[in-house]
């Protein structure tokens, strides 16, 4: 790290963001591009430093007179759509971009940090971020419903027995006590399905070391329990992924709960003896979970031959409640998705008629 110049030490946090990062003087030179910016252009940093980043733009004035309204004062910011061109200066291959210009350390101070977000990345960055907010604000909504719901059940539920204890001493009350074991009965599912929607946010985390093959075997062994013919489950591991710390049992409930899905997908091909599933890990390197960055990853694909997400629910699956199948109470893969957040991953998925592939990822350090 010692040949690293000052400069570049100070920002190399800059390398841990997606977007790309320019640090330039008010003329457009660069001090700094980060990591982002690097892998986009294809041209190194060291090339990059002293060239003005204009000469990357295809409208290079623009960038000259917002560097001269930031550095003037006349704004503390600004923004504008530009498009970057790629490779040594390329003319032929450029990205839409939309470029934020601000004063790096306040007021009156010549160092501008320019932040390029491409076009694409910025409307799927919108989308996930979207996402996410809904997805919190349901999570939110759903935990204190189930917060009211839970208490009058304990109530409904103790008002029934009592009245079962007054029923028993009466004539007929035994045909009567049949409808109120009937009311006993929906009251515990409810409290169970309550309890499963309270469930993510209550547990504390048990962090220890985690060897990602030991949770694929777990749940693969488990699986298999339940469904002794017509189901292969093939893996195919990368065994050089290091251990990592999180909470063994969560992740294994997470891997599971998908699993699961794909053997209930799979239901009429395990009559039929055709159903797989392949459990799958990989490393992935340079990823972006959210807003972050991380240099290296895990991926574990969960991947079944069954019949697809169906259309009318595949953007919501992650939501709880959301189910396609009769007796599904849809929290499965709510609570997964929670977990790999917990862990500071995520899930995503692919799905088509004939090949679902369920993707969880996990940073690693
Ligand atoms: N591998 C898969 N193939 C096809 N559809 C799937 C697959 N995995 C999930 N789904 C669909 O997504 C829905 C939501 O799954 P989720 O696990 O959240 O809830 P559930 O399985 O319905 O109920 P729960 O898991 O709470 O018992 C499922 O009902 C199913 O329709
Ligand atoms: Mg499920």
């Amino acid at each position: 790290m010692t040949d690293i110049p000052p400069l570049q030490q100070e920002l190399s946090s800059f390398d841990l963001l997606a977007t790309m990062v320019v640090v330039v003087d008010a003329e457009g030179a660069c001090l700094f591009a980060n990591m982002a910016f690097e892998n986009v252009t294809r041209v190194s940093r060291k090339t990059l430093v002293g060239t003005r980043l204009q000469d990357m733009l295809s409208e290079p004035l623009r960038l000259t007179e917002t560097l001269d309204g930031v550095s003037a004062n006349r704004y503390a910011s600004s923004r504008f759509d530009g498009e970057l061109r790629l490779g040594a200066w390329a003319q032929d291959e450029q990205r839409p971009v939309h470029i934020f210009v601000s004063q790096m350390d306040g007021p009156g101070s010549q160092r501008f940090v320019v932040e390029l977000i491409e076009s694409a990345q910025q409307a799927r960055q919108d989308r996930d971020e979207r996402n996410i907010d809904q997805v919190q604000a349901t999570k939110e909504l759903t935990r204190n419903l189930a917060h009211e719901i839970k208490n009058p059940l304990g109530g409904i539920r103790g008002a029934a027995q009592l009245l079962m204890l007054e029923l028993e001493s009466l004539d007929g009350g035994a045909e009567l006590n049949e409808y109120i074991q009937v009311i006993v009965h929906e009251v515990d599912r409810l409290q169970s399905l309550v309890d499963r929607l309270l469930a993510p946010h209550r547990k504390a985390q048990v962090i220890g070391d985690v060897n990602i093959h030991e949770v694929c075997e777990r749940v693969r062994s488990l699986v298999l329990i339940e469904h002794p013919k017509g189901l292969s489950i093939q893996r195919d591991y990368d065994i050089s992924l290091p251990d990592f710390r999180g909470d063994r049992e969560q992740l294994i409930q997470a891997v599971l709960n998908i699993v699961q899905n794909a053997a209930q997908a799979l239901a009429p091909r395990i009559a039929r003896g055709d159903a797989e599933i392949v459990i799958r890990t990989r490393v992935a390197r340079q990823i972006t979970i959210g807003k972050q960055r991380w240099r290296l990853a895990l991926e574990l694909h969960v991947e079944d031959n069954g019949p697809g997400i169906p259309p009318d629910i595949r953007d919501r699956i992650f939501l709880p409640l959301v189910s396609g199948r009769d007796g599904g109470s849809g929290l499965g893969l709510t609570l997964a998705q929670t977990i790999a957040q917990q862990h500071q991953g995520m899930i995503d998925v692919e799905s088509e008629p004939g090949h679902t592939d369920f993707r969880i990822t996990l940073p690693l350090p």
